[in-house]
């Protein structure tokens, strides 16, 4: 038998101020988004937003739907905008932040298990890892440097071959 561990680790600032000028920048932007999200359902409005490479920044946020598996995460409307308007074009960081109508919105906001699994899939296509900024409107900025370090043991296409 052989144990293998993994190793994880984050940063966390203790709010928007501590950042660097370009990453408070662009959490800035997923907050400011939020006010595009179709949430009626849930009245939890997500925004994401994105540098890529070359420095253009793109913003998605989620969208219900009556039906409701059919509603997509903001980051998941953001990588569909990533490949459609900037193919081929990595992205450098992404972050995330929500505005709760029915309770706070204070601490960082964390992928959804679909949204890890499509990131990771980002970053494979692209060849290149993405930052990840999670925050809400106000309070503690968790950041990853790579953001598929979020789902260990993944599946890829590797598993396929
Ligand atoms: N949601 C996102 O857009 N991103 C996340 O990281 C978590 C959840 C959305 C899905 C749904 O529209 C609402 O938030 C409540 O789950």
């Amino acid at each position: 038998m052989e144990k293998k561990d993994y190793h994880f680790s984050y940063d966390i600032y203790g709010s928007s101020d501590e950042l660097s000028d370009a990453d408070a920048e662009l959490l800035e932007i997923a907050r400011g988004v939020t006010t595009s999200a179709y949430a009626p359902y849930s009245q939890f409005r997500v925004g994401a937003s994105a540098r890529l490479v070359d420095g253009t920044i793109i913003t998605g946020t989620n969208q219900e739907n009556a039906s409701f598996p059919v509603g997509i995460c903001a980051e998941r409307t953001l990588l569909s905008v990533a490949a459609t308007l900037h193919p081929g074009v990595a992205i450098d960081t992404l972050a995330v932040s929500y505005d709760n109508e029915n309770g706070a919105s204070d601490r960082p906001i964390s992928p959804c298990g679909i949204c890890r699994q499509t990131i990771l899939e980002y970053e494979l296509r692209t060849g290149r890892k993405i930052r990840l900024l999670m925050g809400g409107k106000e309070g503690v900025v968790f950041a990853v440097k790579e953001a598929s370090m979020l789902l260990p043991l993944a599946f890829t296409s590797e598993e396929m071959k």
